[in-house]
Order: C-alpha cells, then sequence, then structure tokens
C-alpha cells in the first residue's frame, strides 16, 4: 500500500448509549475494530445504524460509555479536557452539509479553524496551497454561497486539511451531491489521503461510494454487521470488479 503516515486505530468494546424517553438506545454497542494507517474505510448502514455515532466517538466529539479507542499510542478515551481539545484539533472533519460559514471568504473558511492558534497571515499561503489542491485556485475571495455544492464540499475539505490531520472523519461528504460530483469529491479525498498519508473513515449510504475505500464495515443497531477488505489482490482502481463482488 502507500507508505503511512496516517493514524492507526484500535477500538475496543466500545459503546455509546442515548436516553431517550425511558429505555436507552444503544448507538454503538459492543464494536471492535482496528484500521490499519493510511487506509479508507467506509461506514454503511442503515439510518439510525450507528455511524456518525461511531465517528463522533473516534473524533472524540462524543464520549463513550464503555470501551476504549486508540489513535496510535494515544487512548483518547480516558483523556482528560486539555488533551481532548488538543487530540480533536490533530482531527478533520468533512460533513454532508459542508458547514461553511456564509459570511467568510473561501479563503476566510479554510483559516477560521486554526485562527485562534497564530494570526491570519500565517495561515493563508497554506490555505491557498490547499485550495490549489482541490482545484479552487481563482475563487479565495468567492462567498460560499458563490459556489456550487461540489466547491463547497472542496471548501470544507481544503479546511480539515489545515491542522494536517493523519486521520480524517467524512460523515456524508458526498450526501447532498450528484453522482458524478460525489465521486469527484471521492476520487479528491483518495488523492489527498495518499497525499497527505493520511487514514480516512467516511460513513456513505452511497454503496458505490462505499465500493471505491479498502473496507467496507456495514453497521445494524449499533454492531458491525460486516466487514468486507476491498483490496485483496484486486486492482484498486477497479470499481466496476468491487460492485459486482458487492452485488451493487
Ligand atoms: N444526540 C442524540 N440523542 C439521542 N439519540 C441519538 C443522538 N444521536 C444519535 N442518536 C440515536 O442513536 C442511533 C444512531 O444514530 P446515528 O446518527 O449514529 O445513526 P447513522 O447511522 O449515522 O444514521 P444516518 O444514516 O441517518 O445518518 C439512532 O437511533 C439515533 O436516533
Ligand atoms: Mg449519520
Amino acid at each position: 500500500m502507500h507508505t503511512v503516515n496516517g493514524a492507526a486505530i484500535n477500538i475496543s468494546g466500545l459503546v455509546k448509549h442515548f436516553r431517550t424517553g425511558t429505555a436507552p438506545l444503544k448507538a454503538v454497542d459492543n464494536v471492535t475494530l482496528e484500521i490499519a494507517a493510511g487506509s479508507m474505510v467506509a461506514l454503511t448502514g442503515p439510518s439510525g445504524s450507528g455511524k456518525s455515532t461511531l465517528l463522533h466517538l473516534i473524533g472524540a466529539i462524543e464520549q463513550a460509555d464503555a470501551g476504549t479507542i486508540r489513535i496510535d499510542d494515544l487512548k483518547i478515551t480516558t483523556l482528560r479536557r486539555a488533551a481532548l481539545a488538543a487530540y480533536r484539533r490533530q482531527v478533520g472533519f468533512v460533513f454532508q452539509r459542508f458547514h461553511l460559514l456564509p459570511a467568510l471568504t473561501v479563503l476566510d473558511n479554510v483559516i477560521a479553524p486554526v485562527l485562534p492558534y497564530r494570526t491570519r497571515n500565517d495561515h493563508s499561503t497554506r490555505a491557498r496551497e490547499l485550495l490549489a489542491e482541490v482545484g479552487l485556485t481563482g475563487r479565495e475571495r468567492a462567498l460560499p454561497a458563490q459556489l456550487s455544492g461540489g466547491q463547497q464540499q472542496r471548501v470544507a475539505i481544503a479546511r480539515a486539511l489545515m491542522a494536517k490531520p493523519r486521520l480524517l472523519l467524512a460523515d456524508e461528504p458526498t450526501g447532498n451531491l450528484d453522482s458524478t460530483t460525489g465521486n469527484q469529491i471521492l476520487d479528491l479525498l483518495l488523492r489527498l489521503r495518499d497525499e497527505h498519508q493520511m487514514t480516512i473513515i467516511l460513513a456513505t449510504h452511497d454503496q458505490r461510494i462505499a465500493a471505491r475505500s479498502d473496507r467496507l464495515i456495514r453497521l445494524t443497531d449499533g454492531r458491525i454487521a460486516d466487514d468486507l477488505d476491498l483490496t485483496d489482490g484486486e486492482d484498486p482502481t477497479d470499481t466496476l470488479s468491487r460492485a459486482t463482488r458487492l452485488r451493487l
């Protein structure tokens, strides 16, 4: 595979409940999982199966009720507040709805998350480079509303890369895009994964997008129902044979 600098993830006995009404609901129910550094893993499964919750636990946006998550040697499930905040800053997040700030230019959206830590000028060179990488040179001064959905998602991806993450979490990153644009976003993520040597975990309803990953994990009711290695001896670009194998 690729040379790796991306994070390796080790999850053991992970549980997350939500209290809704009377009975607690197990959104993530005893998940044990290892993810290789530098791989792209797709999480699929029906609505409510726990994909987003699992991403939020890995990104330390939500706290687990039981179990452990290790990111390389760092056990994030027992970190104290300051260390957790530092960890969160090193994780890239991409969402279905882009979450760009409408009043800020494209360039300032990319810079925004790292702004408290240095001045704007320190960051603008890197932000411009990242915008070039995602194909948006020339649009730095545009407002999000002046961009297409695919372009807005590219801005969100550039923003997620500002902190040089070794782990990128993407929750339905193509969910608001047509299939051509969605595939372009996936091309971009795969290229960036190789160039920046990241581990990527992506939740998606789109089986064709999922089939382009290195590994497909299907959740049902917060548990792992299927775990398929899609790389074994196959041409990684041969999405058609993968799709056939997955009976898409
Ligand atoms: N903050 C919350 N409070 C209460 N219940 C929640 C909360 N977040 C998620 N849940 C519940 O946990 C379960 C898993 O939700 P989750 O959002 O992880 O599913 P998902 O697989 O991402 O679904 P979708 O495909 O619709 O995005 C669902 O039953 C959901 O209602
Ligand atoms: Mg979700």
